[in-house]
């Protein structure tokens, strides 16, 4: 493997751990419960913004309050007092985040400032806003437990969410276990995130998740696609796309026949959901080059989201090995926020 391969591989390697070290930095923050609260926002970018999302499909059930996540240089109207606002950039330097993060201030809002420093860092110390510092190093996106799991410890130090910790060690163990079966010293016969870059190979990955705790894990694994081995991926969730992009597969001709389809499914889907999938399948199996389900593991949300989002992280970074990419560098991120300098 080339050096990015190997920082890559070892940053995915240290998700358990990363997660596991997350929680303890959300339960050191200096943070304090509000009054009335009404609404949390995480405001962030690409690697940063999507532990926003993770918040918001766990929350979902679990949080009295909406969680919106805002990836924009203006916050929703809404946001005021009553607001907690994650502030989330893992360089800290992200100007749409610098941005929403001044607004939040103007409007009054509470925040909490996740960051391995940059301005952002040195914004929020100078304003006296509680800063958690993780660590830096990693690309964002292998820092989703340091840019996610801190919020669920400050939600529960809030009073807003129970104790999570027993669902963030379970989390933790069971991934510890998932890289054992992912990890390149497993042949491509026994790997399944092999087997799946194999599939995703000169195709177009197209990843379908369902309004549960899935959606989010879709969004990830094309970005992941996207970002570690350079290449196109789409996404989408059920039920909605029965709802259009289904009819696209009555597309005759061999454009079909690129697209690779993974269903990423969780015990916990909607009955009506899981009949979706079958059906689905069914009617569009034969026109793309392949249709692939799996299941996520782990009896909490927590563990059952990252068990898929870990397969999909270690696929991505096989698929750039096969394209011979480095999985590391974004340079065409770089480039663009130079040229907006
Ligand atoms: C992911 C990545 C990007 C950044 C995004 C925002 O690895 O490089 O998606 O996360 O450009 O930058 P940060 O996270 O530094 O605020």
């Amino acid at each position: 493997y080339n050096a990015d391969t190997k920082g890559m591989l070892k940053a995915l390697w240290e998700l358990p751990e990363q997660c596991a070290r997350a929680w303890e930095l959300g339960m050191a923050a200096a943070v304090s419960p509000l009054d009335d609260l009404r609404q949390v926002v995480v405001t962030g970018l690409g690697g940063s913004a999507i532990g926003g999302d993770l918040l918001r499909v766990y929350a979902a059930q679990r949080l009295d309050v909406p969680v919106v996540v805002n990836r924009d240089y203006v916050l929703p109207e809404f946001v005021g007092p009553h607001t907690l606002v994650f502030a989330v950039s893992y360089s800290g330097n992200t100007e749409e985040t610098l941005s929403a993060y001044a607004q939040a201030r103007e409007k009054g809002a509470s925040l909490v400032v996740l960051t391995t420093g940059g301005k952002l860092g040195e914004m929020a110390k100078n304003d006296g806003v509680p800063v958690i510092t993780v660590p830096g190093g990693i690309a964002p996106r292998s820092a989703t437990g340091y840019l996610f799991i801190p919020t669920l410890a400050v939600l529960y130090r809030m009073g807003l969410l129970p104790d999570l910790s027993h669902e963030v060690a379970e989390c933790a163990s069971l991934l510890q276990s998932i890289r054992e079966e992912l990890k390149p010293e497993v042949p491509r016969d026994s790997n399944q995130a092999k087997m799946l870059a194999a599939s995703f190979h000169n195709r177009i990955p197209v990843i379908w998740g369902s309004s549960g705790t899935t959606e989010v894990v879709a969004q990830r694994w094309k970005g992941q696609i996207n970002e570690n081995a350079k290449a196109p991926a789409y996404w989408n969730v059920f039920p909605e796309l029965n709802h259009n992009e289904l009819v696209g597969f009555e597309f005759p001709g061999e454009l079909l026949r690129r697209l690779y389809v993974v269903i990423l499914r969780d015990p916990q889907d909607h009955p009506r959901v899981q009949k979706r999938f079958a059906i689905t399948r069914e009617i569009m199996e034969s026109a793309v080059a392949g249709v692939v389900e799996i299941m996520a593991r782990g009896s909490g949300a927590l563990a059952r989201m990252y068990s898929l989002v870990y397969i999909g992280d270690y696929a991505s970074v096989y698929l750039a090995m096969l394209y011979g990419v480095d999985p590391g560098p974004v340079r065409v991120i770089d480039t663009l926020k130079a040229r907006l300098a």
